[in-house]
């Protein structure tokens, strides 16, 4: 799991550039399944066949980035945000391009940090005029963080994109032990450009029409000083998610979730994510709706350069995913909560 979660949050990837997270995914796991495919927007699905229903797992394999805006004469660049980023939280790093190139985010002057707002940033990528800079970068280049992977004394990970390649590692992990036949047909499906709203979840729902979905996917914490209030600790085992901003777990996946675990004796925690949604708000709300919910993988200091995760909520995400999947999922009828 270390090793798999060194190499994929390793990998550059912000939304709309996943191409190489895709295809080391497809390395670690294509041989597995009985077809892979990818859609129009970048989706890699990982199918299992297999009777009716048919279950849609899905984790996100892009992160938060930044985009270019512009380029001065003097070769310094101007930048927007790819997903939920703030400029505290970026100034002073280190940003990586596809190419490799790195630059470094700073500020204009400012009184106060209040005045810290997305004009005032610039990166600098060590060039001296606007031609000079063309020649390495061009408008609307992508960016992300440029950290490496540690594995911390005791049982904590840091590392940047643990949202959501912890997701991802989790599914690899489930894909490799998993064991047929399956009483249905599963589809895993690694999704593109959900830090800019849930779009390729909305796809890949759309052409698997699943009958169940699940979003493997991080969620914030409660147990840093002074943090939000919020019931998820780091350690005490994956979340079964409740509700966060996107959606509503349909209380039956809820109910099996829960069940599952006690059955399989694994720590969890209920999770009310209060600001934040996942793939499975979009793919709950494709045709006529799909009954949906979400496991999470507890993680501390999400959309930032360090992210940090414990591996044995890892390792248990990757239990109870992996039991959720021997079983037949529980029939939903109209009406019928
Ligand atoms: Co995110
Ligand atoms: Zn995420």
């Amino acid at each position: 799991m270390e090793k798999i979660l060194k190499t994929l949050t390793e990998l550059y990837g912000p939304s709309g550039e996943e191409e190489t997270v895709r295809e080391k995914i497809l390395e670690l796991v294509g041989k597995r399944a009985d077809s892979t495919f990818t859609d129009q927007l970048g989706n890699l699905f990982v199918l299992f066949r297999g009777n009716a229903p048919k279950i849609l797992i899905s984790a996100h394999m892009d992160e938060i980035g930044i985009i270019v805006t512009n380029i001065d004469e003097n070769g310094f660049l101007r930048l927007a945000p790819l997903g939920g980023l703030s400029p505290s939280i970026l100034t002073g790093q280190r940003l990586r391009f596809k190419s490799g190139l790195i630059g470094l985010v700073y500020h204009e002057k400012i009184n106060d940090l209040k005045e810290l707002t997305w004009p005032k940033l610039y990166l600098d990528i060590g060039q001296k005029s606007r031609s000079e800079a063309e020649k390495v970068v061009a408008i609307g280049d992508l960016a992300c963080f440029d950290q490496p992977f540690v594995s911390v004394p005791g049982s904590r990970f840091l590392a940047k994109a643990m949202d959501n390649r912890a997701g991802c590692a989790v599914l690899v992990e489930t894909i490799s032990g998993l064991k047929r036949p399956l009483p249905q047909e599963v589809c895993f499906v690694f999704s593109v450009q959900e830090e800019l709203g849930l779009r390729g979840a909305k796809t890949a729902a759309f052409g698997y029409e699943p009958d169940y979905g699940l979003a493997v996917d991080v969620t914030r914490v409660g147990d840093t000083p002074k943090a939000d209030n919020m019931a998820v600790s780091l350690g005490l085992g994956p979340a079964i998610k409740v509700k966060d901003s996107s959606v509503i777990t349909h209380p039956l996946i809820r109910r099996f979730m829960v069940d599952q675990a006690k059955n399989l004796n694994i720590d969890y925690q209920l999770e009310v994510l209060e600001r934040g949604g996942t793939d499975a708000g979009a793919i709950h709300l494709s045709r006529a709706g799909v009954p949906s919910g979400a496991l999470s993988i507890p993680c501390r200091y999400v959309h930032t350069p360090s992210e940090m995760v414990d591996s044995a909520d890892l390792e248990n995400a990757v239990n109870l995913l992996s039991g959720l999947l021997r079983v037949p999922w529980p029939a939903v009828t109209e009406g019928h909560l």
